[in-house]
């Protein structure tokens, strides 16, 4: 299976025309209407490698919706160019759909009066999935993300946690190389979170898919993507590794050793500073921009000094992104 989604200068912007206030004003937008140009996204660029997954990220109206339609081939891009498993998505809506799964955890792709497992049938016939195919497809899903116990319910009936597990299993019926899920986990209690996450790690390294995810659920972040994209106002102002996230905006990372020998000298390695010593005990921070990410200032720590133990504390993700986001904002 191979798949790669590969976006260039990607724009999108929505002309929407507003009323003015009062009567006279909703009689003059009649004749005159007033029309304001929203651009969603504006110049994005940015890879996803085969068998990767990406989590794109930003506060709520950055974006990342109207991207994930334009590479979905729901909404035609203003500018830009935009490829998916080779095809142009808005160019070639249909071929475009047989190489994607797609689930949109706001809303459900699947036939609202039906029970979920005769939707799951016309899927496969849409997609002429094999029946014996289908049914081992279906007996995994189920293994995974405990289906059957509602899957002959109408989808009408179904729990925000259940519909979206269903409308995963859905997206994948008809084995998609490349996934998109827009906050494929709204809605789910903590266990059901963990089960469909657990889903989505055993599809990206056991089965090859490539996957671009969006989220507002950080602790999803840090146990799926390695890699992560952020917009705000509809452009990139960050691509680049968890690593180097914290790297940039969380400076707040200490690591606590205890040396072997409490005597020894201590000289601040290159980008952290020594906070505090007491004997033995040492606390190493991060020290102006040049400061190494936590796992490497461990890693020097560790190299430098004989230590007989040593911990690390690092910002919270959530601290971490809050921090991106309102050096996007001001940008
Ligand atoms: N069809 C549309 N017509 C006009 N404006 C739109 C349309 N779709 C989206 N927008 C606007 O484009 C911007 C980006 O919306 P988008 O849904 O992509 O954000 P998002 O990053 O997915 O946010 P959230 O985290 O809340 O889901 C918003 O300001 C939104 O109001
Ligand atoms: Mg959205």
């Amino acid at each position: 299976m191979s798949g790669t989604i590969e976006v260039r200068g990607l724009s999108r912007t929505f002309h929407t025309t507003v009323r003015r206030p009062g009567f006279t004003g909703a009689l003059r937008s009649l004749v005159d209407p007033q029309r304001v140009a929203k651009h969603a996204v504006s110049d994005v660029t940015f890879d996803v490698a085969a068998g990767e997954l990406l989590a794109l990220l930003g506060p709520n109206g950055a974006g990342k919706s109207t991207t994930i339609k334009m590479l979905t081939g729901i909404l035609t891009p203003t500018s830009g160019e935009a490829r998916v498993a080779g095809v142009v998505p808005y160019r070639e809506r249909e071929r475009n759909a047989r190489n994607i799964g797609a689930v949109f955890g706001q809303r459900t792709q699947l036939w609202w009066d039906l029970p979920v497992r005769e939707s799951f049938a016309i899927l496969k016939d849409i997609y002429g999935v094999p029946s014996a195919e289908h049914a081992v497809r279906l007996k995994e899903f189920d293994k995974l993300l405990d289906l059957s116990s509602f899957w002959d319910t109408r989808v009408r009936h179904l729990s925000l946690g259940q519909r979206v597990r269903c409308d995963l299993a859905a997206a994948l019926l008809h084995d998609p190389p490349v996934v998109f899920l827009d906050e494929p986990t709204i809605g789910m209690d903590v266990v059901v979170k963990e089960q469909v996450r657990e889903f989505l790690r055993h599809q990206v390294e056991e089965r090859g898919r490539t996957v671009l995810l969006t989220t507002h659920d950080m602790t999803e972040v840090e146990r799926l993507a390695e890699r992560v994209v952020l917009i705000n106002h509809g452009r990139l102002v960050l691509d680049g590794s968890l690593d180097e996230i914290r790297r940039e905006f969380g400076s707040t990372w200490q690591v606590r050793a205890t040396l072997a020998d409490p005597y020894a000298e201590v000289v601040p390695l290159p980008g952290m500073a020594v906070l505090r010593r007491e004997g033995a005990r040492v606390v190493f921070g991060p020290d102006g921009d040049g400061a190494p990410a936590v796992h490497q200032a461990l890693k020097a720590v560790i190299e430098r000094y004989e230590v007989n133990d040593i911990a690390l504390d690092e910002a919270d993700l959530e601290d971490v992104m809050r921090a991106a986001y309102a050096q996007a904002g001001e940008a």
